[in-house]
């Protein structure tokens, strides 16, 4: 798979993030099934707990264009090794995207690693959940 036009935008979004309290900023970019990028920053609130991540900010932005079906996902920080999304963000990543979804998450010196969401993420909450007795 060609990453290129993700992490272009992941690191292109990435730069506006709105992260005063933090200072860590986060750029997403999510492919969906036509092809269509949408990308995401995260953007903070001095409440702390109203703060948003940009994986979710690129998904509802996808939602919000009518797309539903995630194909992949691009993560841009720079931290080493890269960031995974948070557990809320995979949550919502697992309402939209199959468990086999690629997320890559990168660095700004160029360190890239390659998941599935079910590797972050092997036991997302399901409203059948194989445990039920
Ligand atoms: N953050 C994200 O944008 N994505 C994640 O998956 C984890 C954390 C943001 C939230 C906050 O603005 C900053 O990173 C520090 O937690």
């Amino acid at each position: 798979m060609d990453w290129n036009e993700l992490l272009d935008a992941a690191t292109e979004v990435r730069q506006r993030a709105y992260c005063p309290y933090s200072g860590f900023q986060v750029g997403s970019a999510i492919s969906t099934a036509d092809g269509t990028v949408f990308a995401g920053c995260n953007v903070e609130h001095r409440t702390f707990g109203l703060t948003v991540c940009a994986e979710r900010v690129a998904t509802f932005s996808a939602v919000a264009r009518g797309h539903r079906g995630l194909e992949a996902v691009a993560v841009v920080t720079d931290t080493s090794p890269p960031s995974p999304p948070c557990g809320q963000c995979l949550e919502v990543l697992t309402e939209f995207g199959r468990p086999d979804l690629p997320i890559l998450l990168a660095n700004l010196a160029g360190e890239r690693v390659e998941y599935a969401l079910r590797d972050l993420l092997p036991h997302p909450f399901d409203l059948e959940p194989p445990f039920k007795r």
